[in-house]
């Protein structure tokens, strides 16, 4: 595993960028895989302002968000959709048709899951996929105890995943019991993985990502397995390092 010391959030955002921005330019058509929460905002704005000074263009490449709440349209100011759209989809030239956020709204939620996987093998599997960890290890909404080989599926969540989320919602009882989320093995298909970290509350969770067991207890730990992974953390969330 690649790890990348930074002083601050600001510098993981920026080095988050780059790595985008060189993964585009080795192929337009790039494919990438995207996650939502508060970790990858920097990053997104800097790809905007990227994008706004003719830097780099998203008009050939697709994505693939990781995750999304069931039960929440794409309207819904608390889906992912709605995120992906407010922090990068509307301020670029990404064609809204190869912008993927599983439906959380889908009158059949298993069908969606078999689709979203289909439409990842049609476009030719992810070329660089940006993860966030959640405080218990989680990535995507794959929560411990999910098998290493799982596929996009339907999850219920932590009620520590629904604590962590809860400042977004106006009450505990508003936040979503269910997601849909990409499985660890379809995020294992990636060929490259880019992990951010922030903030010291992370750094228990990044030291047993890094030199822990690989377990499905601790879902994050089977990047130990994977050949391209690239983590960025400040100075605090890789302090147990
Ligand atoms: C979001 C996702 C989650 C988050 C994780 C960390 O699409 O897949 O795994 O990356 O919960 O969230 P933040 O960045 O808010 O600490």
């Amino acid at each position: 595993m690649n790890i990348i010391e930074v002083k601050s959030y600001d510098k993981m955002s920026e080095k988050a960028c780059a790595l985008i921005l060189d993964q585009l330019k080795e192929s337009d058509k790039s494919v990438l895989g995207l996650a939502t929460g508060s970790t990858p905002e920097g990053m997104y704005q800097r790809l905007i302002e990227q994008f706004n000074a003719g830097n780099v263009s998203f008009k050939n490449a697709t994505t693939f968000n990781l995750d999304e709440y069931v039960g929440l349209a794409a309207d819904d100011p608390n889906s992912y959709k709605y995120y992906m759209n407010d922090k990068l989809f509307n301020h670029i030239d990404l064609p809204a048709e190869r912008a993927f956020v599983p439906r959380g709204d889908a009158a059949n939620l298993e069908q969606e899951c078999r689709d979203y996987e289909k439409r990842i093998a049609e476009a030719g599997y992810v070329d660089l996929q940006v993860l966030g960890l959640g405080l218990n290890g989680h990535i995507g909404f794959n929560e411990p105890g999910t098998p290493l080989n799982s596929r996009t599926h339907v999850v219920d969540l932590d009620e520590s995943t629904r604590h962590a989320n809860s400042r977004f919602f106006a009450t505990m009882d508003d936040v979503p019991s269910q997601a849909l989320t990409m499985g660890i093995g379809t995020i294992m298909e990636s060929r490259q993985i880019v992990m951010l970290v922030s903030g010291e509350k992370k750094a228990e969770a990044v030291r047993q990502l890094v030199n822990g067991k690989v377990t499905s207890e601790m879902p994050a730990s089977v990047l130990q397995n994977h050949e391209n992974v690239t983590l960025i953390g400040d100075t605090e969330a890789l302090s147990k390092l």
